[in-house]
């Protein structure tokens, strides 16, 4: 029992190596975003020639695209450690104090789920951006007094599945803001390019586009089914990922045409089927199919709209003709669904 644990626990840091393995250490290596990464790299170029520290940056979008790697070649371009750590992670404003006082001057702290941080912890943070200091209080009840300590100025980067739920001061204090895309089949074909590179696994390209095809647009996942296809071929054919290999793996891992999984299915089947195509709230749906609705909003949804299955509606969220279509059942007409 004890030994299979700490096997299930030796899996699980391999998966997080490899993650990191596969990551780009720099911009110039970095697929796709190419705004985003443009941006950055004139960001960071002037930051540098002014020996200033880049200013705070805010990433949001969809878990996958990028916004922990982005962080950690932003730290990498301006040559300075990267300190990381999350809203949920840091329960006390003592936990914070603790990390900002020891930053280096021009150090990276790299902050993921930021919206999930506590308001106490948040309040220690705005003076900590805005004049690179923090105050800490001495003692309790009326004796207590404040102490002002000057930090090394350091650059924040905070990540957010969604900016919406940032409070206006903390949103307002980021001089840079960049909101991450779904990738292009062409930017994820060139992703697994690379890791099979890396990973050292023959791919053909046609095998590429086709894992490519049903990674929604996401290159965490991109790289997650390049290792299962690459098991499949390692263990079912001569260890070369062709065409038919990736086909038959994805088949057994019932990934689909849109890489939709279960979950997916089970969302807008039960839309159409126990709700008549919507429109229907979110609490509503996430009840019927045993899921958060955090996790409904901020990894099912995200990409079940990009592709217009789903639309999301001030009375509710409303399965697509499309999403009709792809379980091969006729959308009902304006005209029959206001009976
Ligand atoms: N691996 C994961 N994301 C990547 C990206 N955006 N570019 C290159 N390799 C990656």
């Amino acid at each position: 029992m004890a030994d299979s644990r700490i096997v299930a626990g030796a899996r699980a840091e391999d998966d997080v190596q490899y993650e990191a393995g596969l990551r780009p250490r720099l911009l110039d290596e970095y697929i796709g975003q190419d705004r985003i990464r443009e941006n950055l790299q004139v960001s960071i170029a002037a930051a540098k020639q002014r020996s200033e520290p880049l200013d705070h940056v805010l990433l949001h979008g969809p878990p996958g695209l990028g916004k922990t790697t982005l962080a950690y070649a932003i730290g990498n371009e301006m040559g300075v450690q990267v300190r990381a750590t999350s809203g949920p992670a840091i329960e006390k404003p003592g936990d914070l104090v603790g990390i900002i006082t020891n930053l280096a001057a021009g150090d990276v702290l790299f902050i993921d789920e930021i919206h999930r941080m506590s308001p106490a912890v948040e309040e220690i943070l705005y003076p900590a951006l805005e004049d690179y200091e923090v105050d800490i209080v001495i003692g309790q009840g009326p004796g207590a007094r404040t102490v002002k300590m000057r930090l090394e100025p350091f650059t924040l980067i905070g990540a957010t599945t969604r900016t919406g739920l940032l409070t206006s001061p903390l949103r307002s204090r980021f001089g840079i803001t960049h909101r991450l895309e779904f990738y292009t089949a062409r930017d994820l074909e060139a992703i697994i390019g690379r890791s099979a590179g890396i990973l050292g696994v023959p791919i053909e390209p046609a095998a590429a586009a086709e894992v490519a095809r049903r990674a929604r647009g996401t290159p965490r996942i991109v790289n997650r089914l390049l290792r299962r296809v690459r098991d499949y071929a390692q263990v079912r054919a001569g260890g070369t990922i062709t065409v038919d290999v990736a086909r038959a793996a994805l088949a057994l891992l019932e990934v689909d045409e849109h890489g939709f999984d279960e979950t997916d299915r089970r969302l807008l089947r039960t839309i159409i089927e126990k709700f008549g195509g919507g429109p229907v709230g979110l609490g509503t749906i996430a009840a019927a199919i045993s899921e958060e609705k955090d996790a409904i909003e901020d990894i099912y949804e995200p990409f079940l709209i990009q592709i217009g299955f789903l639309d999301r509606t001030p009375r509710g969220r409303v399965a697509t003709p499309r999403a009709y279509g792809y379980f091969g059942l006729q959308a009902p007409g304006r005209d029959s669904r206001l009976w």
